[in-house]
């Protein structure tokens, strides 16, 4: 059994493009692209961990050839949260799992087993800005209200991460692979409270997504940073081969 990632597949076979632009470039058929690399790479006992930003559908009813389209996909799939993931309430992600029982796992507030290695992982936050800079492109500060909403918004999601990784303990795991959907920091790529996390719990390897453009490939941790690996998986950064970590 091999372990597989990837993140922001943005499938959008029933919902109207929010961004056209995705249609070119590394975008153009990603979905073709990505289902024949994973036939090529993965076979039936392996696991496919999808990090969020699955469909564009506003709703489960606009999402369900999206949903079906992973279900295709080889493998198990274990789906996190991702922004764009209207379809998904963060409180109901039970009823989720009863509904696409043995088909899609929902991993939030839970955590998906893989050998004696526990798959946990949030949606995650991150402060994005705005910020203002001035004309070299200094940043010389930022939306002070944004940032407190932010800071609220990283508190939750840090209790829910906190909620999967004790799921995990309290089975018996000891050994994890955490995943974000959201970069574990902001630009200034300092310690967060998931960086924390990660080294509190022994983690070795984190994964998150989000992050499109080349732009904005370097905007948090990548590579090691106090002792844990940093990797992003975004689909376009990855041009949609999905990554083996296991
Ligand atoms: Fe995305
Ligand atoms: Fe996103």
């Amino acid at each position: 059994m091999s372990l597989y990632a990837i993140g922001d597949l943005h499938l959008h076979f029933q919902s109207p493009l929010k961004a056209p632009g995705q249609l070119r470039g590394v975008w153009k058929g990603h979905e073709e692209k990505f289902l024949k690399n994973c036939r090529r790479l993965m076979s039936p006992d392996d696991v496919l961990l999808l990090a969020g930003d699955h469909s564009w559908g506003r709703n489960l009813s606009v999402c369900e050839e999206d949903l079906a389209y992973i279900e295709g996909l080889p493998g198990k799939k274990v789906l996190l949260r991702g922004n764009h993931d209207m379809f998904w309430d963060a409180k109901k992600t039970s009823s989720l799992n009863e509904q696409f029982q043995d088909r899609l796992f929902f991993l939030q507030d839970n955590y998906y087993p893989c050998g004696d290695i526990a798959l946990v992982g949030t949606k995650g936050y991150t402060f994005e800005g705005p910020y203002y800079l001035d004309r070299r492109g200094r940043i010389t500060g930022w939306d002070e209200e944004a940032e407190a909403h932010a800071k609220k918004l990283i508190e939750r999601e840090s209790i829910r991460l906190k909620a999967s990784f004790e799921a995990a303990e309290k089975d018996g795991y000891r050994r994890f692979i955490m995943f974000l959907h959201y970069p574990p920091t902001d630009i200034f790529k300092e310690r967060s409270v998931f960086t924390d996390m990660a080294e509190a719990y022994g983690v070795k390897q984190v994964f998150y997504a989000h992050c499109h453009g080349e732009s904005r490939f370097n905007d948090s941790l990548r590579g090691e940073f106090r002792g844990v690996e940093y990797q992003l998986i975004s689909g376009d950064f990855l041009k949609w081969v999905p990554l083996k970590i296991l």
